[in-house]
């Protein structure tokens, strides 16, 4: 049995060996424009089942706009979410009673959807008498290559989505050093204006990269920001400005100039992407020492010019590349239910007054007593 989890504890620690035996956990995701659920089982050996992963995107509510409206995001993830989780939970075969915890991302992200679907998982808990996992949605995506790979600890993360890019050592369960980061745009966002820039549309990503095809990488050229630096940190704002600056030398543009300059601003993504990770590669291994795989994460990881420059940069330094498939390495409520299993499983949950965050950076994440001697799964 589970001790109840009482108002105002900064965060409960189970008593029971919990990793040994197997859970079913429900994961809500609401951070940014996907609503998403899912019902994951760890099992006893560590490792985990996708049992329902539903996730619904609210693309269409945002394209007119560019980009994410946090108040309309809101609004439809309460519209939406009873239904996700319903459906999540039919599709798995499992009812309220039979979990074994209810995981939610509580941020970071945009603050309206994060109370969305935090509280949500909160009533469920409360009424089911489940505990809690209050998860870092980074987190989440940075321990989804346990749950499709079983990677073991300690690896190096490539995290690039539309709000985050960084390069990250994971060395346990709520261990994670900061290697390198953006100063200003994520990848993903700098991939988003510059399909706007162009007309493209939204979200950016998948439509740059279907026009770099068609174009030329070469016609123009285009700055490498932060190359050479012995840091493993990102600056794109000056990429987009001069992409913006070719752009407006040649407007109108023709199909093929909108062709050639989303292959030239891919290929300067390219570029750096291997500069950075080179260099954070090294730091990795000043720091902590060999990683066990270099593990990619977020919807930019999705970019296939992307993800080969990753395979090459793994194969240089003699590790491999480990790409959970496209539609987990977007927003996803599996990332969150195995995030919040492997917590469960270190008996890391969280009390029901636990506050959304709209920042919440990954070195601010608990950790177990004694996790960061654990290796393996
Ligand atoms: O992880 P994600 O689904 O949501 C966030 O947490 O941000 O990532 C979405 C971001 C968007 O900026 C989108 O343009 C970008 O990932 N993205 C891509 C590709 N697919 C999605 N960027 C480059 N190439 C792609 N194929
Ligand atoms: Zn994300």
């Amino acid at each position: 049995m589970l001790r109840r989890h009482h108002h105002g504890l900064a965060m409960t620690t189970l008593t029971y060996p919990y990793n040994n035996t197997p859970m079913d956990i429900l994961g809500i995701e609401t951070t940014c424009d996907e609503t998403a659920a899912s019902v994951v089982r760890r099992t006893a050996d560590g490792g985990g089942r996708i049992l329902s992963n539903v996730v619904l995107s609210q693309i269409s509510e945002h394209a007119e706009f560019g980009g994410v409206v946090p108040e309309i995001a809101a609004r439809a993830h309460v519209e939406v979410l009873d239904r996700v989780i319903a459906k999540a939970m039919a599709e798995a075969n499992v009812a309220f009673p039979a979990l074994d915890g209810v995981a939610a991302a509580a941020g970071p992200g945009l603050i309206g959807g994060v109370i969305v679907g935090l509280t949500t998982a909160k009533a469920i808990a409360l009424v089911h008498d489940k505990p809690l996992v209050a998860v870092n949605h980074l987190e989440a995506h940075a321990l989804t290559a346990r749950l499709t790979n079983a990677v073991a600890f300690p690896y190096c993360l490539f995290l690039a989505s539309g709000g985050h890019t960084q390069i990250l050592g994971v060395r346990g369960v709520g261990d994670y050093l900061r290697l390198g980061g953006t100063l200003d745009d994520a990848i993903g966002e700098a991939f988003d204006k510059t399909a706007k820039l162009l007309g493209l549309g939204y979200p950016g990503g998948p439509l740059v990269e279907k026009e770099a095809l068609l174009g030329d990488a070469e016609r123009f050229a285009l700055p490498r920001p932060m190359s050479g630096r012995s840091d493993a940190d990102f600056s794109l704002s000056g990429l987009k400005t001069a992409l913006r600056i070719e752009a407006e030398k040649i407007a109108p543009l023709s199909d093929q100039d909108v062709a050639d300059l989303c292959a030239s601003f891919q290929q300067a993504v390219v570029d750096v992407v291997k500069d950075r990770l080179r260099s954070g590669l090294r730091m990795f291994r000043l720091q902590i020492g060999n990683p066990s795989a270099i593990v990619c994460a977020g919807g930019v990881a999705a970019n296939e010019a992307i993800r080969k420059v990753l395979h090459r940069v793994a194969f240089e330094v003699g590790s491999m590349l480990v790409a959970p498939p496209p539609a987990l390495c977007t927003d996803n409520g599996a990332m969150i239910a195995w995030a919040g299993a492997e917590r469960l499983a270190l008996g890391l949950t969280d009390p029901l007054d636990f506050a959304p965050r709209a920042r919440w950076p990954l070195q601010q994440v608990a950790k177990a007593a004694g996790a960061t001697a654990q290796t393996g799964r």
